[in-house]
Formats: C-alpha cells, sequence, structure tokens
C-alpha cells in the first residue's frame, strides 16, 4: 500500500456542515491519505480498504456536488433535515441521542441511523439489505413521509433547478445534464464514497507490521475477536484488508430487545430538543419483534426473521447506540449481549451461543472495537 496511514484513526471525511469548497475538502482527504493527487478522479484507499469502485466514487466535481446536498436542509420538504442531521459527521456518520432516528415533525423512526462509514463497500443496503445502489437509496430517505417528506421527485427537481446556487455545480458535475434524478442520486452517492474509515491503528498494527500501534490489551482483544469469542465469523477480517462484514444478515436475537416499554423516556423531538415523554403515547412500547422482523419484510423466508444486516465495525466507538433498533447503548453492553448467547428465540443465528468470558476478556474485546 502505498499511501502514507494518517497517524490515527481518523475518519477519511469533510467535518464542516458548510461544506468549505472542493480544494479544502480535497486537501482535507488528501492529508488524511484518502486521495491520491496523482489521480485526482480516483479516491485512494487508506491502508485495510478495498479499492474504491471507481463508477460509485465518480469525479470530484460529483463529490463537490454531493457534499453540498448531503448538508443542505433545504432538501426536505419543511426545510428541517438534512441527510448529515442523523448521519452526523461529529458522531460517526449515525446519531448518538436517539435509539431510532427521529425524522419530520419529531415522527420516531423504526429503526436507529447506522454509520455511513466505509458505506461504498456494501453490497446491501439499510438494516434489512432491501437497497443494492447507494445512489439509488438516496430517494428512499427523500421521499419517505417520516424522514425528509417531499411528496414527490418532481417538486424537488424543480426546486433545485431553479436554485441559482446548484446550476453551475450541477452542469460542473452532469455537463449537459443538470438536476434529475438520477444526478441527485449520483451525486451524493459520490460524497458518500468518500467516507472512509481505514489506515488506523488497527490496520498499521494488522495490516502495516507495525505491531506497537495496538496495545497488548487490544491485541488481546483482536485474539478473541477472531477466536473464542467468533465474532469475525460474521464480522469478516481479510488477509490485507478488512470490512468486518460477511455483507450478509443473521438473527442475533436483538429483536428481543431489552428496553424498558413502559414509563417515560427521554426522546429527542427535534435536533437538541429533549422532552420526557409517556412511551406509551408516543408508540415507543413496541419492542421491536411485532413491528420489525427485519430480512423477512423483504424476502418472507421464515428463515429471515428478526434477521438484520452485518455492520460495519470501524469507527463503531462513535456511533453509539447499536444495533438495528438502538436498545444497546454501550460496546461493553454489545459484548455482555454477544457473551450470554444473543437474544433466545426460534431462529436464533446458530452462530450465537454463550461464550463464557471473563471480566478481562470482555473488556479487551471492548478495546479492541475502540481502536477501529
Ligand atoms: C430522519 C433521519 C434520517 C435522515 C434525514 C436520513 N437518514 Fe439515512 N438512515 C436513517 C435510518 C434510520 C436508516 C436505517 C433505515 C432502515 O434500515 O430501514 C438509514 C439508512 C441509510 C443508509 C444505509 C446505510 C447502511 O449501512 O445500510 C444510507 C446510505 C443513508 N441512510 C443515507 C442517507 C442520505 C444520503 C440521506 C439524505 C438524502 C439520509 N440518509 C437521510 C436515518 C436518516
Ligand atoms: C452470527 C453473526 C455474528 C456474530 C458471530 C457476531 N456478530 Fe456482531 N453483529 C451481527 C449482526 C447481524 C449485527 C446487527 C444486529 C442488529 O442490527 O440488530 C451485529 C451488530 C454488532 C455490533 C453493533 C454495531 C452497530 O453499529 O450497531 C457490534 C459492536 C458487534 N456486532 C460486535 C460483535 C462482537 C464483538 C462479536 C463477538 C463477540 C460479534 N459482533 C459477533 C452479526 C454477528
Amino acid at each position: 500500500m502505498s499511501v502514507a496511514p494518517p497517524p490515527s484513526a481518523t475518519p477519511c471525511v469533510a467535518t464542516s456542515p458548510q461544506g468549505g469548497g472542493l480544494e479544502r475538502f480535497l486537501k482535507i482527504l488528501s492529508v488524511l491519505g484518502c486521495i491520491n493527487s496523482a489521480a485526482a478522479e480516483a479516491i485512494e484507499p487508506p491502508l485495510g480498504l478495498p479499492p474504491v469502485p471507481a463508477a460509485v466514487a465518480g469525479t470530484p466535481a460529483m463529490r463537490k456536488l454531493g457534499e453540498k446536498l448531503f448538508f443542505d436542509r433545504g432538501l426536505s420538504a419543511n426545510g428541517a433535515l438534512s441527510c448529515a442531521m442523523c448521519h452526523i459527521p461529529a458522531q460517526g456518520l449515525a446519531s448518538n441521542q436517539s435509539a431510532r432516528s427521529i425524522g419530520m415533525e419529531g415522527r420516531s423512526l423504526r429503526r436507529n441511523a447506522p454509520s455511513l462509514y466505509n458505506v461504498v463497500f456494501k453490497k446491501f443496503l439499510f438494516h434489512d439489505g432491501r437497497e443494492t445502489d447507494l445512489a439509488a437509496q438516496v430517494w428512499g430517505p427523500l421521499l419517505a413521509a417520516d424522514e425528509m417528506g417531499n411528496s414527490g421527485i418532481g417538486p424537488l427537481i424543480a426546486r433545485l433547478r431553479a436554485d441559482a446556487d446548484y446550476g453551475p455545480l450541477f452542469e460542473a458535475a452532469f455537463p449537459g445534464e443538470g438536476a434529475t434524478m438520477m444526478t441527485l442520486g449520483r451525486a451524493v452517492a459520490a460524497y458518500e464514497a468518500s467516507f472512509l474509515r481505514g489506515g488506523g491503528r488497527f490496520d498499521r498494527a494488522v495490516y502495516g507490521g507495525e505491531r506497537a500501534a495496538l496495545t497488548p490489551e487490544e491485541w488481546r482483544g483482536y485474539e478473541l475477536f477472531i477466536g473464542k469469542a467468533g465474532c469475525a465469523v460474521c464480522h469478516l477480517i481479510g488477509p490485507e484488508t478488512a470490512l468486518f462484514t460477511d455483507q450478509s444478515w443473521h438473527n442475533t436475537g436483538v429483536a428481543f430487545g431489552f428496553e424498558a416499554t413502559v414509563g417515560k423516556r427521554l426522546v429527542q423531538l427535534a435536533p437538541g430538543i429533549f422532552q420526557n415523554v409517556d412511551i406509551a403515547a408516543v408508540g415507543l412500547d413496541q419492542p421491536g419483534a411485532p413491528n420489525d422482523v427485519g430480512r423477512f419484510e423483504i424476502t418472507n423466508a421464515p428463515a429471515d426473521r428478526w434477521a438484520y444486516a452485518t455492520p460495519m465495525l470501524r469507527g463503531v466507538s462513535e456511533s453509539s447506540p447499536y444495533m438495528h433498533d438502538g436498545s444497546l447503548t454501550t460496546l461493553a453492553k454489545v459484548v455482555e449481549f454477544y457473551d450470554r448467547g444473543g437474544g433466545a428465540n426460534p431462529s436464533l443465528d446458530t452462530k450465537i451461543r454463550p461464550l463464557n468470558l471473563t471480566a478481562e476478556e470482555k473488556a479487551a474485546i471492548v478495546a479492541f472495537l475502540e481502536a477501529l
């Protein structure tokens, strides 16, 4: 790997909500070792990640347009929500405050906003894997009534065409095409392709031969992860790169939830605004299983009941809470969950079993996860 890895597990992502121009964006990325200046069109992956699909990564002009769209609240029907308000760059491109996302007018979504680190490598998108194309996925949240709430594609495209700021950006990215359903999706997907997380301490230690990049406790956690604890059976680590996912889905029993389903809970009504609400009154009293059966909703295959996509774990310490419903608040609780053999249910994945880990072993696995 020719690219010098960044000094720590620094995400290769522009964190300015304002955007900040192509030069600055490229500069940030090249400083972090994400872009090879010799190949301005391609995104060079940091140590430990596979090649970035060029068709998705597009051109710098597409990524610049995509960045503006990603942070633009004007893309939601009421001007309140942007992609970045649920996929917050400083929170692992997810949202720390809410177990399940809060969309239009405070409506609670069924699921937790996943981190978008390395999302360009995902073969199946969403917790149930129902979408396979990053550019097409963009229209999911844009049109969902409880997310960004647009009534249709046409009105949003018309708004963008009438916007003087966007005209030149679309022209530079897609000469002669302008704003269309396709170009909007491609631009946002191209920007998302730059959300690369790699080249950190894990990669330097495991792929760069720099043993001291991980502490002895983190190494112990790594050995447990690939050995006794069996994590790497699903969260794959390859010989030269690691995405920590098998690009598949499993029933780990999370949908059988452990959350309180009565009483009051602090919920976020809008970004930064919290209130104690009656759980039953706002419909948070569903523990998951009755209204969310995961992959089964897509395939109708009984074996897919309560199965969810295996998440990629890089940068996972930043994106609490965890699992498709955000029901586990810390990495220590996730490891406890696996240690007791997941959530018992009729179609639990056979790879999920009690692990009998000691307290030290659990702590070492958490330390390893934090090093990703
Ligand atoms: C209201 C909060 C919210 C907003 C706004 C939002 N998302 Fe999401 N996003 C979510 C949730 C929740 C999921 C998971 C939904 C599911 O699995 O059913 C998700 C899933 C995704 C995924 C799939 C990731 C994976 O690992 O499979 C991508 C990509 C994504 N969103 C991109 C975007 C983009 C681009 C926008 C803006 C156009 C956006 N999101 C706006 C909450 C949001
Ligand atoms: C049978 C496959 C499988 C095994 C084995 C497995 N996982 Fe998972 N892991 C998953 C799936 C599937 C999810 C998502 C579950 C959900 O969303 O409800 C997940 C979720 C997670 C998450 C939450 C990530 C997030 O962003 O929400 C962490 C952390 C995690 N696993 C770590 C581990 C560790 C540590 C081990 C070993 C002790 C392990 N996993 C073993 C399949 C597996």
